[in-house]
């Protein structure tokens, strides 16, 4: 096994070597592109384009590969670059790639809680709903949420979250934020008909948002992978915290190499259609960024818990083609809806076999709980 595993990494290496020395680059870029456009009509089997994206995710490995100092000095520069970056890039490309598609289709396609983003299997036989449930409720007990505190989460979804919190601790005061006001409608709807009241939602770009309180805890759940310049953002954000808060994240990364979702050939078809302007991190890369908060605690999700989220995704879009395909139509034109159709299968298929790689060692979760300083001890740091 592992000899054939080292058998393809050789020939990936020199297939890459060649494809440098003869320029290749346009006619792989050509050739990417008809595959493309055969993949839109819903003609290729999914077993096909799972072999296709696994092969692309081996060449992206090999790209980021080379020695520890290599990887570490483009980290670092990395790090450098994110600093001289705006808070988020692109970001109306990216709200109405996901975020301004009609709520109706997020209804059909994902669990009870409309939660878009990796869910959690404690067991074998669990489905989505309940995945959905484990990692809403394992998120609450690492921000160590309880009941009474004021709590802001910063990309707030359909609310999976923050109906959740607002639910669990009813004497807490949430206040959810997104850029996207379907979202925010479709939370205020369901809050109303949860008889939710300790629930407020705000539409604002993060690029300019600023929180009209301070808070116990913050919260944010798969949105820092939508911003670049995590080390003002996390200062802004240790500005919103009262003295001894905290700040939890959940994000999705590779375990070492972070990289930019950038469109630079056929090859990065999510960059140009699904994650405008987006970031992977690294496992590590939000502890580049610990001036105003400090990291107390970090735990790995395996991503095989993220592959089967979206397996389950992929599903329910299957299941539900009939009605999808007038929402499509009406979004997207008729023209385009089966194109785009099978856009949204390729995402959930490409996002499940990249968090599956590896049995889900190479790409999965990161979360992190970060601490403001207490006054005192701010005032002694100071
Ligand atoms: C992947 S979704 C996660 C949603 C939710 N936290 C969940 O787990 O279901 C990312 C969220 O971040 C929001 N977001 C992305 N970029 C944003 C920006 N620039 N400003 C505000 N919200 C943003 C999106 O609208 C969306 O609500």
């Amino acid at each position: 096994m592992s000899l054939v595993y080292h058998a393809q990494a050789v020939v990936i290496r020199l297939l890459t070597w060649l494809y440098d020395l003869l320029q290749l680059g346009a006619v792989f870029d050509a050739f990417l592109k008809v595959v493309m456009r055969v993949t839109e009509l819903d003609v290729v089997p999914d077993f096909i384009i799972r072999r296709g994206i696994r092969l692309l995710l081996k060449i992206r490995l090999q790209s980021m590969a080379g020695s520890l100092e290599q990887q570490l000095e483009r980290k670092m520069a990395f790090v450098q670059e994110l600093k001289c970056l705006p808070v988020a890039v692109q970001t109306a490309a990216a709200n109405e790639q996901h975020y301004e598609v009609p709520t109706e289709y997020f209804v059909l396609v994902l669990g009870r809680h409309l939660k878009y983003s990796s869910c959690l299997y404690n067991n074998p036989g669990e489905g989505l709903n309940e995945a959905e449930r484990n990692m809403l409720a394992l998120c609450c007990a690492r921000a160590r949420l309880a009941d009474g505190q004021s709590v802001l989460e910063l990309g707030c979804g359909w609310g999976s979250m923050s109906l959740f919190m607002a639910q669990a601790f009813p004497n807490s005061s949430i206040t959810a934020v997104s850029n996207s006001s379907t979202q925010r409608e479709f939370i205020q709807r369901r809050a109303r008909d949860l008889d939710v009241r300790n629930l407020t939602v705000i539409t604002a770009d993060m690029v300019d948002f600023q929180a009209p309180s301070t808070y116990d805890r913050i919260v944010s759940i798969e949105m820092f992978e939508h911003m670049k310049n995590y080390a003002e953002l996390m200062r802004r954000i240790s500005t919103w915290l009262k003295p001894g808060g905290a700040l939890f994240v959940h994000i999705f990364c590779h375990k070492s190499n972070p990289y930019h979702f950038e469109v630079k050939d056929e090859s990065d078809w999510m960059a140009r259609y699904f994650f405008s302007g987006g970031t992977m991190p690294s496992l590590d890369l939000l502890l580049y960024f610990q001036q105003h908060l400090a990291l107390q605690q970090q735990w790995w999700v395996n991503g095989c818990h993220y592959s089967r989220t979206l397996e389950a995704w992929l599903v329910n879009q299957d299941k539900f083609r009939k009605a999808i395909m007038p929402i499509f139509a009406q979004t997207y034109g008729r023209d385009e809806a089966l194109k785009w159709f099978v856009y949204w299968r390729l995402f959930y298929l490409a996002c499940s076999e990249l968090f599956n790689y590896n049995g889900g060692e190479e790409w999965g979760v990161g979360h992190y709980l970060f601490m403001k300083p207490a006054a005192a001890a701010a005032s002694k740091a100071a």
